[in-house]
């Protein structure tokens, strides 16, 4: 006779969800690059640099003695996250936008854990591997707690997240600052109107601070940034058909202290047209041109209650690193 087998409970596993936002990113690139390229002042939106090789080109970034944000951010996570978990009032969840490998989070979860509230984790990010390893992962290390993974392009589903009444959304790496002011204020806007009364948004944001250390965060003499930024021409190249130079364009890293942000351009060394096959579109570059690639806005504690403030949200508490060089802060819809 068959012994009588009783499976172990089960802990259910991660779940991910594929949202159509990320399958559609081909079409907004199309869409967005050829807005982008069309007027009179060239742009192209800083999200395109993530393709496999962009993204483990930004890895590589947060590696350099130059680029202080991963690292500061993390000491703050280390030495704060159990009173950034008390000043949220200790909630069940945490929503991440954006939450790639998650190797920040952690110090999060584990005060979550620790404090005896986590029951949850929502991973959201554009990128489909990196969610299902993430998530695997997660729910590896936290047995017990429940992870649901979205895979979507998080501006577009941002009011289709998995919702309950005691998150803490988190939007860490100061990825805020690749809005520009408007865009931004709409963003927060409608983090502020999918807020309940016991959701917190946890933010991060580089601190305004000396021109030449921004400069040299972003324009590292390795060239690993460069790099970074002309990775958007291949991923043109790749998607669009198209034929830029990468050698015909320079990287350009400047501090616009007046708008306070670190303004990412590449400048066209000479005159030329560059062909998108895939978007039946010629692009004439004049010598010395610059075409805007990445906005990276920078705070003070100041302009970061204003813009708090114009969203409709309200500063609880502000942490920075040792050094005051990153803040992360703690909000909640007013
Ligand atoms: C990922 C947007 C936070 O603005 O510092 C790093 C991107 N660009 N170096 C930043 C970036 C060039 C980064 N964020």
């Amino acid at each position: 006779m068959e012994p009588i087998r009783i499976p172990p409970q089960p802990v259910s596993p991660p779940v991910i969800e594929v949202r159509a936002s990320a399958r559609a990113a081909a079409e907004r690139l199309a869409e967005d690059a050829r807005h982008g390229l069309s007027g009179d002042f060239k742009e192209l939106p800083p999200k395109y640099f993530y393709d496999e090789r962009g993204s483990r080109l930004f890895e590589q970034i947060t590696e350099l003695a130059e680029y202080y944000p991963t690292r500061a951010e993390r000491a703050i996570l280390a030495l704060h996250s159990d009173a950034i978990v008390a000043a949220a009032d200790f909630p069940g969840e945490l929503v991440e936008l954006g939450s790639g490998s998650a190797t920040k989070t952690r110090a999060l979860l584990d005060a979550m854990r620790d404090a005896g509230c986590l029951d949850g984790y929502v991973p959201v990010d554009i990128s489909e591997q990196i969610s299902r390893e993430t998530a695997a992962a997660i729910g590896a290390e936290y047995p017990g707690i429940a992870v649901h993974g979205v895979v979507c392009d998080f501006e577009h589903d941002l009011e289709d997240l998995p919702a309950r009444g005691d998150r803490i959304i988190a939007f860490l790496g100061g990825t805020i600052g690749n809005f520009a002011p408007p865009e931004r204020r709409a963003f927060l806007r409608r983090l502020a109107a999918l807020m309940g009364d016991r959701d917190v948004l946890l933010l991060g944001t580089d601190l305004v601070k000396d021109a030449d250390a921004l400069e040299l965060a972003y324009d590292d003499p390795g060239g690993v940034t460069a790099e970074f930024n002309k990775n958007v021409l291949r991923v043109l190249n790749r998607e669009l058909g198209a034929d830029f130079d990468l050698d015909a364009f320079e990287h350009v890293a400047r501090f616009d202290i007046a708008n306070q942000r670190i303004d990412i351009r590449l400048r066209s060394v000479r005159a030329q047209r560059v062909v998108l096959t895939g978007l039946d579109l010629a692009v004439d570059f004049e010598a010395g041109e610059e075409m805007r690639t990445e906005l990276s806005c920078k705070f003070t504690e100041a302009s970061l209650r204003r813009a708090y403030h114009e969203a409709g949200l309200e500063l609880v508490e502000l942490w920075t690193d040792p050094e005051g060089r990153f803040a992360l802060s703690l909000a909640r819809a007013s």
